[in-house]
């Protein structure tokens, strides 16, 4: 059939056993076999094997008696081009099967070389993928039907990624799974990149993972399948150094204007918190009525906003000047008294103080100590919004003092107590940040250190510790007690 076929094939060479089959095929130069499975040196679905592991390139035809249809089939299961069935074919099918054979087996190659370049460039891309410092992921963005941006998941991320963020085997899951409380924000920013197919850089906190991060995020692939690339670094400790650059900064300014400015402001608050005070008193002698009782109620508004300004310039002189502790004998009860006078606890805080009778008279430098005890008390009084008790305590013992400031608030986390006593810290929206840090200036001054426990939830207790304060009245054991 193959000869009177002359034009589409030119040469034909034929062998009889498979192993002289074989060494021709080594010798090159073959385009294509057409293989019997029967032959005197081998039988059946190991002929085609053999012949297939000798060569690979060559395309190989079974040809076949009818009752081994599916062993034919098997062998195209296993790399053979084609089988065709004895006496069931013309001559013109026969060199279209070949050509076929050939044409397909090219084209096989062709795709084999290209998945293999595919691959080599995927290991690559996957290899610098996983080399770089910065996290790197992919992720796919979830839409409602207004196009709000809903969630995203990871499709890829790299080895950075982990580091970068501590989220561990993040492919595959959402991030609001993740993360339940990570900001909108990061939502947004991406979920608008995948609309708008901008790239956007940026840097923001993001709260939940306690970092803080330096982003390129752009689309990636077609617009409609809304994928986005992120690059970032975690920029958390360089976003440290700098606020620790401007609360310096800020720290030597308020030095260098505290001093200059408390004195100045302080007079006119002196004088103001005079007057009011006389006021009150004119106001007592008018008969009652709704003015009076208005006008007392400004009067009290003025003179609690007063004491507060009286406060914060008190705490920004102390802090910013040196200090040079002026011992005197001192009645620490009277400090107390007047402390606890002063600040006025709202009802629902319930204050009792015990100071064995020793503290009617110890050497210290009284104005310092009213420092501290404001201090500590009035922070006492503001972690208790909903009412509490506030307990002070002074004993003396094994030649030392100790004097206590406990409350039942709200408490403190352990990742804030090594922050209590650093100028600027504060976690209130009124507050300054600078009464622990004058407190602790202060007691150090006198030559004692200040403690703090704490429990969340439970309530607080700062302890101040000083070397025995010499009094020159006898120790008496029994104790004073607030009714
Ligand atoms: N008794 C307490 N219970 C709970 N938290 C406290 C207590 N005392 C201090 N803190 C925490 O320590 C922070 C720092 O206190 P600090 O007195 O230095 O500043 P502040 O009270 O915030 O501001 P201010 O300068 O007005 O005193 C507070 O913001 C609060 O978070
Ligand atoms: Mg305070």
């Amino acid at each position: 059939m193959l000869s009177e076929e002359k034009l589409a094939v030119s040469n034909i060479e034929r062998v009889d056993r498979l192993s002289k089959g074989i060494d021709r095929l080594s010798e090159g130069n073959i385009d294509a076999v057409l293989l019997d499975l029967g032959l005197p040196d081998s039988q059946g679905l190991g002929t085609f094997e053999k012949i297939h592991a000798a060569v690979k390139k060559v395309p190989i035809i079974i040809l076949t008696a009818y009752k081994d249809d599916t062993l034919a089939l098997e062998a195209v299961r296993r790399g053979a081009q084609d089988y065709l069935i004895k006496g069931k074919i013309d001559g013109s099918a026969l060199v279209r099967a070949l050509t076929y054979a050939i044409e397909r087996k090219k084209l096989e190659e062709t795709v084999e070389k290209g998945t293999l370049s595919l691959k080599k460039s995927e290991e690559k891309y996957h290899k610098l993928f996983d080399s770089i410092d910065e996290g790197f992921c992919i992720v796919e963005m979830v839409f409602d039907a207004d196009s709000k941006p809903l969630d995203y998941y990871f499709l890829e991320v790299n080895a950075a990624f982990e580091r970068q963020t501590g989220l561990l085997d993040a492919q595959g899951k959402m991030m609001r799974t993740l993360v339940p409380n990570h900001e909108e924000l990061w939502f947004e920013i991406y979920g608008r990149i995948a609309l708008t197919g901008q790239p956007i850089r940026f840097s923001s906190e993001a709260k939940a993972l306690n970092r803080y991060y330096d982003v390129f995020a752009f689309p990636v692939g077609e617009e409609e399948i809304k994928k986005v690339g992120i690059l970032f670094n975690d920029i958390s400790e360089r976003q440290i150094l700098e606020k620790q650059l401007q609360d310096q900064e800020r720290l030597a300014a308020i030095g260098a204007t505290a001093g200059m400015v408390g004195h100045d402001i302080r007079n006119p608050l002196q004088s103001m918190i005079g007057e009011l005070f006389l006021s009150r008193k004119e106001l007592e002698n008018l008969p009652e009525s709704d003015a009076k009782k208005y006008l007392k109620e400004s009067i009290q508004s003025i003179e609690d906003n007063a004491f507060y300004i009286n406060k914060i310039v008190t705490d920004l002189q102390d802090f910013a000047k040196p200090l040079a502790a002026s011992i005197e004998e001192t009645n620490f009860k009277r400090i107390v008294d007047d402390v606890l006078a002063t600040l006025k606890a709202p009802e629902n805080v319930k204050v009792t103080y015990s100071l064995e009778p020793y503290f009617e008279k110890i050497m210290t430098d009284p104005s310092a100590m009213k420092r501290i005890i404001t201090n500590l008390c009035s922070n006492a009084i503001q972690a208790m919004p909903k009412g509490g008790k506030l307990t002070l305590n002074a004993v003396l013992k094994d030649e030392e003092v100790f004097i206590t400031v406990q409350d039942t608030g709200v408490g403190i986390a352990d990742e804030t107590k090594n922050k209590l006593f650093k100028p600027l810290f504060t976690t209130k929206s009124k507050g300054q940040g600078f009464g622990l840090a004058v407190v602790k200036k202060l007691t150090e001054a006198l030559n004692g250190k200040v403690l703090v426990e704490s429990e969340v939830g439970k309530g607080t207790r700062f302890i101040l510790e000083f070397p025995i304060l010499k009094a020159n009245a006898p120790i008496h054991r029994a104790r004073l007690r607030s009714q």
